[in-house]
């Protein structure tokens, strides 16, 4: 591939304001990420409609559309194709395709049409270096305040983890309502890590014993944080368990 270096990439930065914009969508006219105030939104981009791997990325999404919902959040796709394209590339996935057991799934979150690539390159979802005109598959999830909290950017060959996704969701809604970080491959009922001792104070009382906390060294300290808590916290809706994990 020939590299072109002459489209300009601005990447959004953590915890600043989402980059504004207007679409048009599958599902009218949007205002982002101002529609979505109040409410976590994951904003991801695929490279074209009609191609394999984004396809079985929009029905494993599609079909877990009541799970992110049921963490208050809502999904919003987008490539540098034109509505029509889209709408029927969408009916094509409902009508015709079927993946690891997900068939007749009807998307009904909004795609972006951007032909201008007027959102891409605000996003920093048209990255050269893979291709000049089809969007990278990027994530980026985006909480109730509209800022940027966490970006993933894979490349065109590779289809998502929506597990991950999902996970690394549920870890920041935890992370900011019990005032912790998570560790590793961390998932609901694991031990959570708790912050660094802020003074030389601190980090003795810490490793002369505290009953809230296990330190291994000063620096290191972690505490349980019961699974049901956790769910108690980031669910809505009345749901009182999260859906099943994955079809296989
Ligand atoms: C796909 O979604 O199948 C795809 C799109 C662009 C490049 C390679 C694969």
């Amino acid at each position: 591939m020939e590299e072109n270096t002459s489209i300009p990439v601005a990447l959004p930065r953590l915890n600043e304001k989402a980059p504004e914009f207007t679409a048009v969508t599958t599902q009218g006219e949007i205002n982002f990420p101002s529609d979505y105030r109040g409410k976590w939104v994951i904003l991801f981009s695929h490279p074209a409609d009609f191609t394999p791997v984004c396809t079985t990325e929009f029905l494993t999404f599609a079909a877990q559309k009541e799970k992110f919902a049921n963490v208050n959040c809502d999904l919003v796709g987008l490539s540098v194709d034109g509505l029509y394209s889209h709408i029927a590339w969408l009916r094509t996935i409902k009508e015709k395709i079927s993946y690891r057991g997900m068939k007749d799934v009807e998307v009904d979150f909004p795609l972006i049409e951007d032909i201008t690539m007027n959102v891409a390159k605000k996003y920093g979802m048209i990255q050269p270096g893979e291709d000049n005109t089809k969007a990278v598959r990027a994530v980026f999830i985006i909480d109730p305040e509209s800022k940027v909290r966490a970006m993933i950017y894979y490349p065109l060959s590779l289809g998502r983890n929506f597990d991950e996704i999902y996970r690394a969701l549920v870890a920041l809604q935890t992370a900011d309502a019990f005032d912790v970080a998570t560790p590793a491959d961390w998932r609901p009922g694991d031990d959570v890590i708790v912050g660094p001792a802020g003074s030389c104070g601190q980090a003795k009382e810490r490793m002369d014993g505290n009953e809230e906390m296990e330190c291994q060294d000063w620096f290191f300290c972690s505490k349980k944080l019961d699974e049901k808590k956790v769910w108690d916290e980031v669910l809505v809706n009345g749901e009182t368990s999260p859906e099943p994990v994955l079809q296989k």
